[in-house]
């Protein structure tokens, strides 16, 4: 299979992680006789340094004619002080609305290796297998904010969704049920929220589409606590683009770290982008420490989300579980009793398993 792949390294350690992914998708590539290019586009803080915009057109274009694209992390100290249509994050959130990635898939996966490597106990975490389904295009991030009222001392950001907006998530939540454990959960807080009075109305309807599936509802502050003191009690949980960015750097703490959270940005019809959950890591970015895990594994969604070549993924998910569970670790987490490696260590050891075959399934 021949394939175009867009590689938007971005800031910090995006553009440290991201070298890993490519690593690891050519001894993929090698080993199955897939061939796939790679071309590197400006985003985020550096665009802003090299063209004066974090999106500059010529990316857009160019994710827009790719067959998939990668993105490791934007943003920085560097940039902190620019004006809210330079900042980095403004290239991210642009780039998401001009391909319509509404949907954020957020699998959220323990190691057996690394369940004490997290802080939560054990018993809590144990069983723990989770897919959060963030919306990714709408509410507070897209409403337009006001002007500064009040001599600058007032604002207002917007909460807005469309009845159409909600429904393709909902769908996207219960469908992503049905491929799993058929339990969905849909976040939201409608004792408050108007927004999520309609979503919730929504998820009800939606039910009678989706018969197999269990639903309930939880409202987002309780779901808080849920996901970090009961968490196996979660298959799917759907809910809207704030709550599932905060949720999902919590749900990380079950893994052992954000080092480790890979995901999935997809649009209805059309090109897929797939992210690491976390950022440009400013406080490790350029020591080469950094756990380049969720880019890697978000390159296997897109193998198995953009090209259908679900061994593929299987066999990239298959060394990252060998290579952690035979005790290799990078910095960010607490393993007792293993081998600490660098960036580049840990992507060699990841391609390694890779070549010497180290079975998926
Ligand atoms: P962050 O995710 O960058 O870092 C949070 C903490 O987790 C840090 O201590 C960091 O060292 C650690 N960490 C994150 N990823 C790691 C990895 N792969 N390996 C090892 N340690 C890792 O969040 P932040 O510090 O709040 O934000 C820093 C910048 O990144 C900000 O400018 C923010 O806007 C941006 N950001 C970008 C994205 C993105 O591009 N998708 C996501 C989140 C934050
Ligand atoms: C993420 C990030 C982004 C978000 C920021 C950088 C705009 O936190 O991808 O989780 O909030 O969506
Ligand atoms: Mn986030």
């Amino acid at each position: 299979m021949e394939k175009k792949i867009v590689l938007l390294p971005g800031d910090g350690i995006g553009a440290e992680v991201i070298n890993s992914s490519k690593e690891v998708l050519n001894a993929i590539a090698n080993k199955f006789g897939h061939s796939f290019q790679f071309e590197s586009h400006d985003i985020g803080g550096v665009a802003v340094d090299t063209h004066g915009t974090p999106l500059p057109d010529e990316t857009v274009e160019a994710c827009k004619g790719a067959d998939a694209v990668l993105l490791g992390a934007v943003g920085g100290p560097k940039w902190d002080q620019l004006p809210s249509h330079l900042r980095p994050e403004r290239g991210l959130l642009g780039i998401r609305k001009a391909l319509d990635l509404f949907a954020n898939l957020r699998p959220v996966k323990g190691f057996e290796k690394l369940l004490h490597a997290s802080p939560l106990k054990e018993t809590v975490i144990n069983g723990s297998d989770l897919l959060i389904v963030r919306e990714l295009t709408g509410g507070l991030y897209f409403g337009e904010p006001s002007e500064r009222r009040d001599n600058g001392n007032a604002v207002v950001d917007t909460l807005s969704y469309t009845r159409k907006e909600i429904e393709r998530i909902v769908d996207k939540g219960f469908q992503s049920a049905q491929l799993r454990k058929k339990k969905l959960t849909s976040v939201d807080k409608a004792n408050v929220l108007e927004s999520s009075k309609l979503w919730r109305e929504i998820v009800e309807e939606k039910k009678a589409d989706y018969p197999d599936v269990e639903v309930d509802h939880v409202l987002v502050d309780a779901a808080a606590m849920k996901l970090i003191t009961n968490p196996d009690q979660f298959d799917v949980i759907v809910t809207e683009n704030m709550f599932g960015d905060i949720l999902s750097d919590e749900a990380s703490v079950l893994t052992g770290s954000l080092g480790m959270l890979p995901s999935a940005s997809l649009a209805e019809n059309g090109v897929g982008l797939y992210e690491p959950a976390h950022g440009s890591a400013p406080d490790i970015a350029g020591k080469g420490i950094a756990n380049p895990i969720a880019m890697i594994l978000s390159a296997a969604l897109m193998l198995r989300y953009s090209f259908g070549l679900d061994k593929e993924a299987l066999q990239i998910e298959a060394a990252v579980e060998h290579v952690v569970n035979d005790g290799y670790y990078t910095a960010d987490l607490q393993v007792e009793n293993g081998t600490l490696l660098n960036t580049v260590e840990m992507t060699e050891q990841i391609a390694k398993y890779i070549d010497n075959g180290y079975f998926y399934g």
